[in-house]
């Protein structure tokens, strides 16, 4: 990593910012990004985009639906790349040393249709559904990994008005049984992977009629027809072959319909299908195409996360309308070290060179730690290097934006960064975040190591991902932007939760968006769509998210809390488990911590795992002598110590008598992704924890 150079670059990192930030000390300022807007419904602090007054509903005049939207690309970016697959040359399984068999691949470069062969592939395909017997009144569901014949035939569908169910593949056997039936599914296109599952279910998905697979180098179609003969069975090329020669006029839908039943998981039971509608989706797109600078066909799209959910189901319709290239991937193949790629032979993003990218915060937090422990192993000078590369480059990105781009960066970029920066092709210039909430660190290391912006998104399924988006040139962390432009945020005091629009200095309230990108409800549930979505006597559809934000001055909003991790205690008090949390973290001897109150008990309790380095150096100060550390965690003084401790940190958080954990555990383990005790992004899962330490926290009301 470190060559020729490094002393000088050194220098010159040393010398330059010191006279530039004297220079330009104080000229940071706040572009303003959203600002107030008179809107109907019930009383709030509303905010819209500040580029633009009203709202916008489509890309561009006629693009009113996804069908109409992509038959208008097609014809404008007719001879582009549009989508790329890699052909499998070589597959192998290996055996690891504790005798687990691991597949592994090797696969060759991208081969690209263009906008105007997959048009032909997707008309022929939707002739051919209706061919094959599909009734266009039924529903198609799509169960499959990410790949081209994905978005073919959901475009097919489209342009015959049906409507399409998804489901997310890790919902499990029951969602998905439960998802078709609730749908009325007749026809399920798939891969052969999900497939193979279908055998062992067939019998409870009464309403399929028609079965279309993706053909890939694992299928052995006989053995499926054989086995699956109750169904009509057609392979994805013989639907189109028969389309093509029988063709059907197309039936575009309108606005209003229905284009998508996207289940999600419910946080109780069974998943919800949210109703989206083609209007849904153009207006994301059109906001989302103002976020990202610059976007068209000279850009390239790596799509790896699944279509099954919004957050990529919303990105592939940005780039088609911009007409970008997409390249197919896999989150198992995406770089040169994922695990099911062959050693020796190439990632993903190191053949496709994408220019955009969209990941969820695990995946980031991956790579990040990635590269942090290869520069680990390193040690050295490399290591040395790195780490004022990355400390003067996160003064830079935190401090003068002269600094963010000067020659400091252009040198560090040189010696240091480029190579991190190749482990996703060297090319990317843009990054969409979304799904949950980025640490900070994850985002500064992108910011820093890849060099590229990051817009992060947030967004339900029922506000079709649009509710909020950080700009590219925001560089502010925690904070998920003002709202783009197909939408309106707006904060609702929630008085028994302490939340109010009028609090100082910040804003605050329950997050309700508004907007083109709100959905039409939940499939066959009226009761649930009544209960968080309204229309206001303006017309204006809003959506209650459960979320609570606050807005800062430059109209960006920042999540702080969960409606329903808020609890009333038995005198009455409610309690905001997020935020007593929030604030007990700052504590030094405490690692994580998960609050816990319940409406029989006058107070709350925590679980705390303690911080080894600050439990052992108090211990030794005070002369306690334990075995090891989870003896420590058990002594009464050690608790007492921790529990004062949370006491004054709690004071200076303003937090109230009730709100401040009487009792705690001490627990020595770390909770970790792996033990499923927190999610990647290292959010504390409530449920889990609770279970876990189920008789922890009967001792402590004891
Ligand atoms: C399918 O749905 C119907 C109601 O629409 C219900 O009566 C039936 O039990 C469901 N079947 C399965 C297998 O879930
Ligand atoms: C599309 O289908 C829906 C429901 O099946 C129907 O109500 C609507 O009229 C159709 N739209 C058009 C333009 O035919």
């Amino acid at each position: 990593m470190a060559d020729h150079g490094t002393v000088a670059a050194i220098a010159i990192g040393i010398l330059f910012p010191v006279l530039f930030s004297a220079l330009f000390l104080g000229k940071k300022r706040r572009k303003v990004r959203g600002v107030p807007v008179d809107v109907g419904g019930e009383a709030g602090y509303a905010i819209r985009n500040a580029r633009k007054p009203e709202l916008a509903e489509v890309p561009w005049e006629g693009a009113t639906t996804m069908a109409h939207l992509f038959e208008q690309s097609c014809k404008k970016y007719t001879h582009n790349r549009f989508l790329g697959t890699r052909k499998q040359i070589g597959k192998e399984l290996v055996t690891a040393s504790d005798g687990r068999k691991f597949e592994k691949v090797h696969l060759g470069d991208y081969e690209w249709e263009t906008y105007e062969e997959v048009f032909t592939r997707v008309s022929n395909f939707a002739s051919g559904l209706i061919k094959l017997g599909h009734n266009i009144d039924r529903h198609v569901a799509i169960f499959s990994d990410t790949r081209a014949e994905w978005l073919i035939s959901l475009q097919g569908c489209f342009r015959q008005n049906i409507t399409v169910v998804t489901i997310y593949a890790s919902l499990g056997e029951d969602a998905l049984i439960h998802s078709l039936n609730e749908t009325q599914v007749s026809t399920l296109i798939c891969d052969s992977k999900q497939l193979r599952k279908l055998d062992s279910i067939k019998s409870r998905l009464t309403s399929v009629q028609n079965i279309i697979y993706f053909e890939d180098d694992d299928v052995e179609e006989n053995a499926f027809r054989g086995s699956l003969s109750d169904w009509t069975i057609a392979s994805f090329s013989e639907v189109q072959k028969l389309g093509k020669e029988n063709p059907v006029e197309p039936s575009l839908p309108s606005k209003n319909g229905i284009a998508v039943v996207m289940y999600t998981s419910g946080s109780t039971g069974l998943p919800k299908g949210v109703m989206i509608t083609h209007g849904n989706i153009v207006a994301t797109t059109a906001a989302v195409m103002t976020v990202i600078p610059n976007m068209g066909s000279k850009d390239v799209y790596l799509a790896y996360l699944p279509l099954a959910h919004v957050f990529e189901m919303a990105a592939e319709s940005v780039m088609l309308a911009a007409g970008v290239a997409i390249g197919y991937g896999s989150p198992l193949t995406l770089t040169d070290t994922s695990s099911k790629i062959k050693k020796g032979t190439k990632g993903d993003a190191t053949v496709l060179k994408p220019t955009l990218l969209t990941a969820v915060p695990a995946i980031l937090d991956r790579i990040r730690d990635g590269v942090l422990k290869k520069i680990e192993e390193k040690g050295g000078i490399v290591k040395n290097i790195f780490q004022i590369a990355y400390k003067r480059r996160l003064a830079a990105v935190e401090g003068s934006w002269l600094g963010a781009w000067g020659l400091e960066k252009w040198v560090w970029d040189a010696i240091v960064f480029k190579n991190v920066r190749t482990l996703l092709g060297g090319h990317i210039r843009f990054m969409l975040c979304g799904g949950a909430p980025l640490s900070g660190d994850s985002q500064r290391f992108i910011n820093i190591c890849i060099g590229s912006p990051i817009g992060q998104g947030y967004g339900l399924t029922e506000t079709f991902a649009g509710a909020a988006f950080s700009e590219a040139d925001d560089y502010s962390v925690g904070r998920v932007g003002p709202p783009p432009p197909c939408s309106y945020l707006k904060l609702v005091s929630w008085e028994e939760g302490g939340y109010r629009t009028s609090d100082k200095p910040l804003p605050r309230g329950e997050v309700v968006v508004g907007g083109f990108s709100v959905t039409a409800g939940y499939f066959k549930n009226e009761e649930k769509t009544n209960e968080v979505y309204k229309v206001d006597e303006r017309g204006m559809r809003w959506f209650y998210t459960g979320d609570i934000g606050q807005f800062h001055p430059d109209g960006c909003l920042e999540i702080v809390d969960r409606k329903k991790d808020i609890v009333k205690l038995q005198h009455g008090e409610y309690i905001s488990l997020g935020k007593v949390e929030a604030a007990l973290s700052s504590c030094d001897y405490v690692d994580s911590v998960m609050v816990h109150a319940d409406p029989f008990h006058s107070y709350c309790v925590a679980l705390v795992v303690a911080s080894r380095h600050s439990l052992e150096k108090w211990a030794q100060e005070a002369g306690i002598e334990y075995k090891d550390f989870s003896e420590l965690c058990n002594k009464p003084e050690a608790v007492t110590e921790v529990l004062q401790s949370i006491f004054k940190v709690a004071k200076a958080g303003k937090l109230q008598k009730t709100e401040i954990p009487a009792k705690i555990k001490l627990l020595p383990d770390p909770w970790t992704p792996e033990s499923g005790l927190v999610t990647a992004a290292l959010k504390i899962k409530r449920e889990q924890l609770k279970a876990r330490f189920k008789d922890d926290l009967h001792k402590l009301y004891a």
